[in-house]
């Protein structure tokens, strides 16, 4: 009577256990879903990461630093493309437009991207974030400096007319800054994304090939092909005047005083190169020595923009001790190192402070005190210390507080995986645990009906 009682007792849990086993399979099905979307989140999250970089490179010359247009470029940060379905965007980027500036980009269109990158570009317009992507473009030194067009010097062009065919010149001057001069650069003498064309060895090639290039562009490059916009008198004009350039003069097309933007990133890395490789020569605090002059001085810094210390420091002073860093050093490099010494600007002194006199007279606070502690470069308070003002300070756009936000929700969507893999994890060992003790309690009821009926009396 009582053994019967127990193996009812048996069959109940082992009951129970297989529909604990259903709950648990049907928690983890439950879970799967949130888990799916988890992985494709983090899917995102890297093509949203790869496809600023590609913007950078690619799109940010004409559609600016943080997707908001450049002159009668659009922009690309706007709601109306945000919504757009998913392959009416792809056409575009993959296509381009025909008959505008804006070129088709697929390989099989004879652009420079594949098919996954320009899916990239799609969720970026879709979903990304326009200021931390503003502020990659500025740390790979790929912020567009120039306009997209620029006015061209109205006294210098007339200058021109004298010369032999000067109406051609004129008119290829007219293009070339309608045109060509946000990526060739003011005066032809290139930019981060384009080179030279105001160069001997440009002047060295043939007309014809000058005329292919232009013509067809360059595949797999930013030069797109001008056949569609030009017409082949333009194209034409456009070969004499690379040919002729050296006979053009300077500040034509003039470089537009646009400040280097900077970022906290940047700042931190000017100030680790400035340290590096100026500071032996120019004072670790910009305050010059007997071998090199000051750089932390108001009349120096006040009167050189931006573009013409990027200049100095890309060129060097030919006969100087100063060297040309641009063998040495990247756009960004450079660009980085001319946003931390633009800093000075706003405490430099008058008058040079000659190294040798105590520190604390000139130069900064936030330098002046990092160089009573520590003076070493790569100094963690320092560099936070001189991030600071450059957030207040004028940075453009902000950019510190984009970069912050974008670690900001990156870590968050770290900690959200953490957890959602925690709770993945519990389940399966619920679902096992709930399984070997449901298998153990069934077996044991099978095993004690078969005594309890092998134990009845035979009728
Ligand atoms: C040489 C300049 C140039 C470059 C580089 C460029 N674009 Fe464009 N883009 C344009 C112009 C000009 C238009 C407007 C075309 C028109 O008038 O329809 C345009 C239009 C667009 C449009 C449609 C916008 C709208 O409101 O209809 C998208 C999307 C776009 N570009 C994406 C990109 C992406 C992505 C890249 C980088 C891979 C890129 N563009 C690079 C010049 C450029
Ligand atoms: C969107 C950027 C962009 C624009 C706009 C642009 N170019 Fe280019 N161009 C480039 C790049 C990048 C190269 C280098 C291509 C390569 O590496 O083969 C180049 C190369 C060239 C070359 C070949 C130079 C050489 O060393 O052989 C010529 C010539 C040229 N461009 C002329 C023009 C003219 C003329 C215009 C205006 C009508 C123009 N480009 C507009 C980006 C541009
Ligand atoms: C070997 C010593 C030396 C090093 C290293 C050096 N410079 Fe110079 N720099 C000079 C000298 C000398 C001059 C003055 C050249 C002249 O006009 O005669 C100069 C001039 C300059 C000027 C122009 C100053 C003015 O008043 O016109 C700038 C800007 C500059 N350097 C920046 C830098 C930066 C940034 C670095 C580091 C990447 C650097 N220099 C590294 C020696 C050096």
């Amino acid at each position: 009577m009582n053994e019967n009682r127990t193996h009812t007792l048996e069959i109940v849990i082992g009951i129970l256990a297989t529909a604990l086993i259903a709950l648990a399979f049907g928690l983890y099905m439950l879970a799967e879903p949130t888990r799916l979307q988890q992985a494709q989140g983090e899917i995102l999250y890297v093509q949203l990461d790869e496809a600023m970089t590609l913007y950078a490179e690619n799109c940010s010359v004409c559609h600016g630093l943080n997707g908001e247009g450049i002159g009668a470029t659009p922009p690309l940060d706007n709601p109306g493309l945000a919504t757009m379905p998913f392959d009416d965007l792809y056409k575009i980027i993959a296509r381009g437009r025909f008959d505008t500036a804006m070129p088709a980009w697929s390989k099989e269109d004879g652009g420079p991207l594949s098919d996954y990158q320009i899916e990239e570009l799609v969720a970026l317009i879709q979903s990304g974030d326009w200021k931390e992507t503003g502020d990659r473009v500025v740390n790979l030194g790929l912020a567009p400096l120039i306009p997209f067009t620029a006015e061209p010097d109205p006294a210098l062009v007339e200058a021109v007319g004298s010369l032999p065919d000067g109406s051609t010149l004129q008119t290829a001057i007219g293009i070339y800054a309608a045109q060509c001069v946000a990526c060739h650069g003011a005066d032809g003498l290139g930019t981060g994304i384009a080179p030279a064309l105001n160069d001997a060895t440009v002047r060295e090639k043939t007309a014809d090939e000058l005329n292919r290039t232009i013509t067809y562009g360059s595949p797999g490059t930013l030069m797109a092909g001008w056949s569609n916009a030009l017409s082949p008198e333009e194209i034409a004009a456009m070969v004499t005047l690379i040919q002729r350039w050296d006979e053009v003069p300077s500040g034509i097309v003039p470089a537009p005083d646009v400040p280097i933007p900077t970022t906290e990133e940047s700042i931190a890395l000017g100030a680790e190169l400035y340290s590096a490789n100026c500071a032996r020569c120019h004072g670790p605090e910009g305050q010059g020595k007997p071998i090199a002059p000051s750089l932390n001085v108001k009349s120096f810094l006040t009167n050189t923009s931006d573009q013409a210390l990027q200049q100095i420091i890309t060129l060097g002073v030919p006969g100087s001790a100063m060297p040309a860093w641009g063998d040495r050093m990247t756009a960004a490099e450079i660009q980085a190192i001319v946003g931390f010494i633009r800093q000075w600007e706003e405490t430099a002194p008058e008058v040079a402070q000659p190294l040798g006199r105590p520190s604390g007279q000139g130069g900064p606070p936030w330098l002046r005190n990092q160089n009573s502690s520590t003076g070493t470069p790569g100094d963690k308070g320092g560099q936070q210390g001189m991030a600071t003002p450059s957030a207040q300070g004028n940075t453009p756009g902000g950019g510190g507080q984009g970069q912050g936000q974008g670690q900001h929700a990156g870590m968050q969507g770290q900690s959200q995986a953490s957890t959602l893999e925690a709770l993945d994890w519990r389940a399966l060992a619920l679902i096992i645990a709930a399984v070997v003790i449901a298998a153990a309690l069934i077996f044991l009821g099978f095993k004690s009906l078969k005594s309890a009926r092998d134990n009845l009396p035979p009728s």
